[in-house]
């Protein structure tokens, strides 16, 4: 009998151990990187790219570190591929999965990843569903432990949208022990259900604040995202009012420990969710954030095809 594959289409597709090992293959490969020094674990392999929706970060850093690992790209859009014009969404895993090694996803419903994990005979990468974004918590922890040392016991609170970061948020805080405190408004809120699916701890890992600046109160870390998430642009107008108080500012930065820092996912609006005094701020680490996708996925990438080398 064959091992079944491993997937990663959700945060709680893995272990507090296995991102333990995660976490320490990234810094290696991060150093390899910044000396110029080979890393092709992943020679001849090929990875499909599958983008239902628009991408910077997710795009060029899955894409250069496939190459950087010695691996070849396929990039497939659902307007350019038959994918648009209704081919299932199984057939499409069939097929791929035979030409390919491994498979990255952007996608709408969490349902669509999986029944496409269901038909593929490779391991398949969620990058980024309405639900879930585990790759980018990945960066965004990797990210953490990099300035400040282990999250686990630190406080991280998420303020705006109870979106797919947000979820994937509370997934990560039940796994690796840290507090998560949440707020959003009203109507807004995080899924319990999708927030501990999947055999992450039942438990819950975080705590709702109707008041965005108390949640920041003593945070080791403030973190929000756009109000409209891809897909979401009909309600544009209504989220601009009902998150009008959930922009992260100097305030909210103040309350926070003094050297708690900002993270935010990208693409951002300055002005909407987070003031341009904060992102481009002292305490705001997006950038290595940002950077720290291409690291974090090429580990992600190499653990998912070999295992732990
Ligand atoms: N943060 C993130 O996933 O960015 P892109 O939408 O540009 O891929
Ligand atoms: N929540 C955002 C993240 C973009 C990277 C969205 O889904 O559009």
């Amino acid at each position: 009998m064959t091992a079944p594959i491993q997937h990663y289409l959700q945060f709680a597709d893995l272990t507090a151990d296995d991102y333990a090992y995660l976490f320490e293959r990234a810094a290696l490969i991060k150093r390899k990187f910044k000396s110029y020094e080979k890393h092709h674990t992943l020679n001849d392999r090929t990875l499909a790219m599958i983008f239902e929706k628009a991408s910077t970060r997710t795009r060029v850093s899955f894409e250069a570190g496939m190459y950087q690992m010695g691996g070849s790209v396929v990039h497939l859009t659902t307007e350019g591929s038959q994918l648009g014009r209704s081919e299932p969404i199984e057939d499409t895993a069939r097929v791929i999965s035979r030409m390919t090694d491994i498979v990255m996803i952007r996608t709408f419903e969490q349902g669509r990843i999986e029944r496409f994990a269901e038909f593929s005979r490779v391991p398949v990468i969620n990058g980024l569903t309405n639900e879930y974004h585990p790759c980018q918590i990945l960066a965004d922890i990797f990210t953490y432990i990099e300035h400040r040392g282990s999250i686990q016991g630190k406080t991280v609170a998420w303020i705006g949208d109870g979106n797919n970061m947000a979820n994937t948020w509370a997934q990560a805080a039940a796994l690796l022990g840290f507090q998560l405190r949440v707020s959003t408004p009203r109507g807004y809120e995080v899924d319990a259900e999708l927030a501990t699916a999947n055999g992450a701890p039942s438990r819950t890992a975080w705590e709702n604040f109707a008041d965005p600046r108390k949640a920041c109160e003593g945070a080791d870390l403030v973190t929000t995202d756009v109000w409209t998430s891809m897909g979401y642009e009909a309600e544009n107008e209504a989220r601009k009012q009902a998150f009008a108080n959930w922009r992260v500012d100097t305030g909210m930065m103040l309350a926070a420990r003094p050297d708690a820092l900002f993270m935010h996912c990208l693409p951002a609006h300055r002005g909407e969710e987070v003031t341009a005094e904060v992102i481009d701020g002292p305490q705001s680490v997006v950038w290595d954030e940002a950077e720290n996708r291409l690291h974090v996925q090429k580990a992600l990438m190499e653990y998912l095809l070999l295992g732990r080398l």
